[in-house]
């Protein structure tokens, strides 16, 4: 009797301690501003997402990390796996520093031929390919304290070995030279790994993953120099049938909205040299805070891109306290003809809709001065996405406020051909100079039809117009939620559909 008690007792106990252990999990990922959506870590600092691997039914995103604060400091990988690139689990920290240095951004692979040799017992291995950043050379005035290093896992990315090897790739005498992404070159069956140094890209070739050889640079007097070139990715996109080749390189500062962002060029490789006959600097994403996205590896010919949602001007003084930044939600890209030009278009993974929930349709909604749009689709509530078709586009604007007077205002501006969003009066806004800001991106496409989506999460937008031409990403800080929407123009404006539709949070 007297043990049957205890035995109840004790379950009870734990009942209560899971309990509770679960809720304070819950609320954790609950906080004012933290992202419903989006992956954000748990605590702590993250930035550029890293080593993003398919492999076995798993998404792998690794990412730059601060265990230790909220903001950057000594760079580990974080980890987080997903089965369908919406929900994520926080895994613990896969790769520590060590004495060559702490690790910065790279890239990872599954070697499937094992041509690494770190495969045993006919498991393949996945190879991380990282910068490791020696802080006590740099503080030396050393110009060669970024080196390229590997480490492999054959336990699918929970545990990882460091290359007795270390460095493979060895700095030339250069202060910027990070940041290495490798792919599978199938032709001449070899690795290229793409670096970014200084204001240019070095391609390197390997046969083994552990020797590799300088192949050829790009870039020199080639796209835009407004500060220097990071986190590069080259990949194959399908164009009608047939393959060309896109070099991504982040650049941080000169992006067009100011601070961090990232431009592409179309063209060529043949295992050598990248050649692009591109005349003007392409950029992926206007808004913001959309910075060193680059893609996954092994997802065959999808490619499916993650960017950090910041901007190096704030990201280190952004108000939340306990963890700081999320990711973008991941991209699909692909290629667009318009005229005789090409561009790469992004939109959100087709996965978001498995967290949609039906749709709220509204048809022929006309503006002639203010409407509230909450009148006919009920009070809005993020996270959401919203869907809108126009036939004949005209100067107009989407107000989402709250009733402390805080505003995220975005629309387009016909007079200068731009899309626009504005974040002045967001809410929290002062925490850096820059921030409260109205940003712009030309509009691509030509012709009177406009369609835009948008991917809204309590702190964060990422706009999609024109079948994902032009993107713009953004995040802010209201103080309360926003919980109204308008829509404005003074041009007797017809939108023929509007969707509104709830996203579920993932925590
Ligand atoms: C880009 C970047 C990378 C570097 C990492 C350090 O945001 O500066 O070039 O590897 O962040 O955390």
């Amino acid at each position: 009797m007297k043990i049957r008690k205890i035995t109840v007792l004790f379950c009870g106990c734990a009942v209560l301690l899971i309990a509770n252990v679960f809720a304070q999990q819950t609320a954790q990922m609950k906080e004012q501003h933290r992202p419903q959506i989006h992956f954000s870590p748990k605590k702590n600092w993250m930035n550029d997402p890293n080593g993003m691997v398919y492999y076995n039914g798993v998404y792998h995103l690794f990412f730059q990390y601060n265990p230790y604060s909220s903001v950057w400091g000594p760079m580990h990988w974080g980890h987080a796996t997903s089965e369908d690139l919406i929900h994520w689990q926080q895994q613990p920290v896969a790769i520590y520093p060590d004495s060559l240095g702490t690790i910065f951004s790279g890239s990872a692979v599954a070697d499937e031929n094992n041509t690494s040799g770190f495969g045993k017992k006919g498991k393949v291995p996945l190879v991380a390919i990282y910068t490791q950043h020696d802080t006590v050379g740099e503080r030396a005035g050393k110009n060669n304290f970024q080196n390229q290093s590997i480490a492999y896992s054959v336990d699918e990315g929970k545990t990882w070995i460091k290359y007795s090897g270390n460095p493979v790739v060895k700095n030339p005498g250069l202060r910027d030279f990070r940041d290495p992404k490798v792919m599978w070159f199938a032709p001449q069956k070899k690795w290229i790994m793409t670096l970014a140094a200084n204001n240019v890209v070095i391609f390197y070739s390997s046969p083994d993953l552990k020797n590799w050889t300088r192949e050829s640079e790009f870039g020199k007097d080639r796209g835009a120099h407004g500060g220097g070139w990071e986190c590069p990715d080259l990949i194959t996109l399908d164009d009608n049938g047939t393959q060309r080749w896109v070099l991504i390189v982040n650049l941080n500062p000169g992006a067009p909205n100011g601070g961090s962002g990232t431009q592409y060029f179309i063209g060529n490789f043949d295992g050598k040299n990248f050649t692009s006959d591109q005349k003007e600097t392409k950029w992926m994403d206007y808004g913001p805070d959309n910075y060193a996205g680059v893609t996954w590896s092994n997802t065959g010919k999808r490619k499916i891109l993650i960017g950090w949602m910041s901007n190096w001007l704030y990201a280190n003084q952004v108000p939340t306290e306990k963890w700081r930044s999320a990711m973008t939600i991941p991209r699909e890209l692909k290629l667009q003809h318009m005229d005789d030009d090409i561009f790469m278009v992004s939109q959100p993974v087709a996965e978001l809709a498995g967290i949609e929930s039906k749709p709220v349709t509204i048809i022929n909604i006309v503006a002639n001065g203010k409407v509230d749009l909450s009148k006919q689709m009920g009070t809005i509530k993020f996270p959401c996405r919203i869907n809108i078709k126009v036939a004949t586009l005209k100067d107009f604007s989407l107000s989402f406020s709250n009733n402390a007077g805080e505003e995220l205002v975005l629309g387009y501006d016909k007079k200068d051909n731009q899309y626009f969003i504005d974040r002045s009066t967001s809410g929290k806004t002062g925490f850096q100079k820059d921030f409260a800001a109205r940003h712009t991106a030309h509009r691509i496409a030509k012709g009177p039809k406009m369609n835009m989506s948008l991917v809204i999460d309590v702190s964060s937008i990422e706009l999609f117009a024109d079948d994902g031409l032009t993107e713009m990403t953004e995040i802010f800080f209201p103080n309360k939620p926003y919980n109204q929407l308008h829509l404005l123009s003074n041009e007797n404006m017809l939108i023929k559909k509007l969707e509104y539709s709830r996203l579920k949070g993932i925590w």
